[in-house]
């Protein structure tokens, strides 16, 4: 049941996510072949669903929370072409293709990358323009950007990269090995269902409750990443895996140990949870993403 209402919203994510490319003129072809080969390779949706999941929860007309998350599947996906590269983690293969600069060569692939990070705040400046005259959509599409432009910025997700290309072969702490995992992926995934209750117009209690619940899935989501990087599959994951330890990188599982790192998973897991547990039905999406990575772990 929560399955399907979690598919849905995959599927519309899905269905729609080419209809905002902006148009590029003929000489930029292969440019808008590079973006359009990693949007359509596959991947979970994962950051995208969340923030119409938040959205449903409160919000009235779904379609008004569409261009938000296609956008942050763009930034998500420039953010994977460059986390690949050679000077970064330097893998072969990503949602079970060859990676974007394998395909394009290296050039490319950095120009993807920032193609689909400016298209994604072309989208969501666009859909404000047609709020001007409407101070209160206005408002909540406001802070939908300013929480997505923080979490995936030098206060979020670059920095987080930064610091993990940093760490690699060297000793890392416990508290920076937090600190990479929440700021690579944690606050990414975190401003993605706070953009939702924004733009669903949240009331305080539930945007609390929604910002606990994606701050403790955020950071799970990172740590169950480590862990499948050593007990999961190619086939499975649709990139490589072992590269975590191969490049030295600061881990939870290299830190902690294998069993260790499940306990912390579940444990961020179970408070995401326990956060929008009260709202039963309307949960379903939310819930179901944490069960599916309760899933991967449990076995
Ligand atoms: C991979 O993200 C990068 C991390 C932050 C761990 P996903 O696991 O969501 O990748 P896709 O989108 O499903 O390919
Ligand atoms: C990537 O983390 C985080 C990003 C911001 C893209 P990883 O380097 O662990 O992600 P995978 O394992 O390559 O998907
Ligand atoms: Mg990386
Ligand atoms: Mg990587
Ligand atoms: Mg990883």
């Amino acid at each position: 049941m929560s399955a399907n209402v979690y598919n849905n919203l995959k599927d519309y994510v899905n269905d729609h996510i080419l209809d905002f490319m902006p148009e590029i003129d003929a000489n930029a072809k292969d440019l808008y072949d590079a973006m359009v080969y990693s949007l359509t390779a596959g991947g979970k949706r994962f950051r995208p669903v969340l923030l119409l999941a938040s959205y449903d929860l409160c919000g009235k007309n779904l379609l008004e929370a569409l261009p938000y998350a296609c956008a942050c599947e763009y930034i998500h996906t420039y953010s994977l072409i460059h986390d690949d590269l050679p000077a970064l983690d330097n893998d072969d293969l990503r949602r079970g293709k060859p990676t974007n600069h394998k395909m394009f060569g290296e050039n490319l692939a950095i120009l993807a990358g920032d193609g689909l990070l400016s298209a994604a705040y072309e989208i969501m400046s666009k859909d404000m323009l047609l709020y001007l005259d409407n101070q209160e959509a206005l408002n909540r599409r406001a802070r939908a950007v300013f929480s997505i432009s923080k979490g995936t910025g030098v206060r979020g997700m670059v920095a987080g990269q930064v610091a993990d290309v940093l760490s690699e072969d060297k000793h890392c702490s416990k508290e920076m090995l937090k600190y990479i995992h929440t700021n690579k992926t944690g606050t990414f995934i975190r401003a993605c269902v706070k953009a939702g209750a924004y733009l669903g117009g949240a009331d305080k209690v539930t945007t609390d409750k929604l910002d606990c619940y994606g701050e403790n899935l955020g950071l799970a989501f990172q740590v169950v990443d480590d862990i499948l990087d050593v007990i999961s599959s190619k086939e499975e994951l649709g990139h490589s895996i072992g590269k975590d330890a191969d490049q030295n990188k600061c881990t939870y599982p290299a830190l902690y140990g294998l069993d260790e790192s499940v306990s912390i998973a579940k444990s961020y897991l179970k408070t995401a949870k326990d956060a929008v547990s009260g709202y039963y039905d309307n949960a379903e999406a939310l819930i179901y993403a944490v069960e599916s990575l309760e899933k991967k772990i449990n076995g």
